[in-house]
């Protein structure tokens, strides 16, 4: 989509070219227009640079109309920081500069804002009055939020972190196909303890299975996020996070929420063993050469869901195979009663754990063979998604 920046001159203006940032890599084409205030907080060179296109700030810059070709251009006007100030110039119709005469050129296309001021003049009647009248014509607010304030005072008036604006516009642009459903994925390595202070685990990051909860989400679907640790993090409204360590937290979580899914996708590396005991305390060298660790077997969730699945409801699993791996994958899919099964190679240069890339292919109960390039983990998990889900 086609996103126009607008930048007011409050502090939070300093987090604007992290916002463009944002809204590139969610595939989007961003150009900024800037107040003069805001270019107090914010240079023209920093926000030329990361939108890659020229800044509008200037009503009469060599005789240009380029409130309206901007918003000719633009499909969304998104204001953030928007100060008191704007907010009051649209509310009664005001256009005396770049960015309040684009705003108000911009009629009938999906305008988002993220106020940020003090809390005083957030709570000021004025400002409640006009953030209503824009409201009630439907532009959309998100945030502020309470915390610290520039001024050094706490209250509410800080403007909504970059994420969460880059998520409300995710949430107005993306198609709404999966509105209503429910789904849930795992991600990420299991820790199984030995003592107080180390355990067996893997080398999974999770990005895949959050990659898949970010493009479930996009789609419209509420998603339950079981992650095993990592340090990654989503900032989704409709993304609920349940973070577990091991494998036995994992299955308790995802047999919970399952039965209240139209589907699940098991990406996390769990482990299959675990120490039989879990010592309290630290193992010391207990001077022999060599040390027994018993194991025993972890439950299966993906097999477990299998047995548990309901007419309607899509289970996917994901097998990592070193060889023989499609027979491998289809006697998996059949032996767990999984729908489709996603299989990585670990002889794929560039797929797999810990790496921002991916490839796949996606075999299905019906013998259906999808079979991805070297992509993106986003890309991948758009690719799953629309497998499974059509
Ligand atoms: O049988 P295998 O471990 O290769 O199967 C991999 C698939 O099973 C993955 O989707 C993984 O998330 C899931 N799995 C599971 N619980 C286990 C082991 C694997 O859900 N204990």
């Amino acid at each position: 989509m086609r996103i126009v920046l607008g930048i007011t001159g409050g502090i939070a203006a300093y987090k604007a070219p992290e916002l463009v940032r944002l809204l590139k890599k969610a595939g989007h084409e961003v150009r900024c227009a800037a107040t003069e205030h805001a270019l107090e907080f914010v240079t023209r060179v920093t926000l030329e640079t990361v939108s890659g296109a020229p800044l509008y700030s200037d009503l009469f810059a060599s005789g240009r109309t380029e409130h309206i070709s901007l918003k000719d251009w633009g499909e969304m006007l998104v204001v953030a920081p928007a100060t008191a100030n704007i907010i009051g110039k649209v509310a009664g119709g005001i256009a005396d500069d770049a960015l309040s005469t684009l705003l108000l050129a911009f009629s009938g296309k999906p305008v988002i804002m993220a106020p940020a001021m003090n809390c005083e003049m957030w709570a000021h009647p004025a400002v409640q009055r006009n953030v209503a009248t824009l409201k009630s014509w439907g532009i959309r607010m998100v945030g502020p939020e309470e915390g610290e304030l520039a001024c050094g005072v706490s209250g509410v008036g800080r403007m909504a972190e970059p994420e969460a604006i880059a998520a409300a516009v995710c949430t107005a642009t993306c198609s709404r196909r999966l509105q209503g459903q429910r789904w849930l994925v795992t991600a990420g390595p299991t820790y199984e303890r030995i003592d107080s202070v180390r355990f067996i685990g893997n080398y999974s990051s999770g990005k895949m299975g959050f990659a898949l909860a970010e493009a479930l989400a996009k789609e419209g679907a509420e998603v339950e996020l079981v992650s095993g640790p990592t340090a990654l993090k989503i900032d989704h409204p409709q993304v609920k996070v349940t973070r577990v360590e091991s494998a036995r937290e994992m299955y308790a979580a995802a047999t919970e929420v399952f039965p209240r899914c139209n589907g699940a996708i098991l990406s996390a590396a769990v482990a299959d063993y675990r120490p039989a005991e879990c010592a309290d305390h630290k193992l010391k060298k207990n001077g022999s050469e060599g040390m027994h660790l018993e194991l025993v077997q972890n439950p299966d969730i993906l097999a477990t869901l299998g047995s548990m699945k309901q007419e309607g409801q899509t289970l996917v699993g994901f097998a990592l195979e070193t060889d023989n791996e499609e027979a491998n994958a289809q006697r998996k899919l059949e032996k767990k009663n999984l729908d489709y099964i996603v299989l990585n190679s670990l002889r794929d240069k560039g797929a797999g754990f810990g790496v921002d890339t991916n490839k796949v292919t996606i075999i299905g109960r019906d013998g259906s063979h999808n079979e991805s390039p070297l992509m993106s983990k986003q890309e991948v998990a758009g690719l799953i998604i629309n497998t499974v889900t059509s």
